[in-house]
């Protein structure tokens, strides 16, 4: 018998968002009631300036927030850096590690990723550990091998459906408003889970597999509907409510 995963749809605010944006958030808290919460995790991952604001706004409603990186150690002598002791002291329950844009822009190898996650299990936090191939990897077939390496290096062993999730983020698919076919994502989620099992064995057919990239309320019922596909991880259209709230509603 299948199992029933619960949908979660995150929403990755990058580097946006001020004090103000707080009113954002609240927009989406006012239009997440029932059904909606009824069927569906909802997570806003703001900028770490702006978590503790956002955990406040948002204590009891449907709407937990989470970090969007964390440093490997709990605390020391690492300028700029965030640990995932001090994200949970903020009021997160999640955590992003190795988005592309973190890979890319601060060189975060596999291992670099392993250890975020390891560091967010230490402190309690659910890790969604981001993986995703390039453009050029796809062309040359080579994305379902890129993605499996991926996930072996980064996802740390013993993990449960408690403590990951994982996102697929093809790069060539972000803020480019291109995505993948349905069969692409459904063939990659497939793979995941299956490399999930692995290492996790039985408990794999519980972990979420986010599908993100391009994400809009236009191209979701498709893809958040397709096989193994157990909610989105959407970066510019979180940044709306309206927007946000209608890609959760691909569930009801
Ligand atoms: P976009 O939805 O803006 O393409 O970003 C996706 C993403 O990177 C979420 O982490």
């Amino acid at each position: 018998m299948p199992v029933a995963r619960r949908p979660l749809v995150a929403g990755n605010w990058k580097m946006n968002g001020l004090r103000h944006s707080g009113a954002e958030l609240l927009a989406m808290i006012e239009g997440c009631g029932a059904p909606l919460a009824e069927k569906v995790d909802l997570l806003i991952c703001p900028p770490a300036t702006l978590l503790a604001q956002f955990a406040a706004e948002a204590a009891g409603s449907p709407i937990a927030v989470g970090g969007q990186d964390c440093h490997k150690k709990a605390s020391g002598a690492h300028t700029g850096d965030v640990s995932a002791e001090m994200l949970a002291d903020a009021g997160a329950r999640f955590v992003i590690v190795g988005h592309s844009e973190r890979r890319s822009d601060h060189q975060e190898s596999d291992e670099t990723v392993r250890a975020k996650a390891q560091a967010a299990w230490r402190t309690g936090l659910t890790a969604i550990v981001c993986v995703g191939e390039t453009q050029a990897q796809r062309e040359a077939g080579e994305a379902l091998a890129v993605v499996a390496a991926q996930v072996r290096g980064s996802v740390p062993d013993g993990a449960s459906a408690d403590t990951l999730v994982v996102a697929y983020e093809p790069v060539w698919a972000i803020g480019s408003g291109l995505v993948p076919t349905v069969e692409d994502v459904e063939e990659m989620h497939g793979e995941i889970r299956r490399v999930l099992s692995e290492r996790a064995g039985a408990e794999a057919a519980r972990v979420r597999i986010l599908y993100g990239g391009s994400v809009k309320p236009e191209n979701c019922t498709a893809l958040l509907n397709a096989a193994d596909v157990d909610g989105a991880l959407v970066g510019g259209a979180s940044l709306k409510a309206g927007d946000f709230l209608a890609i959760a509603r691909a569930y009801l």
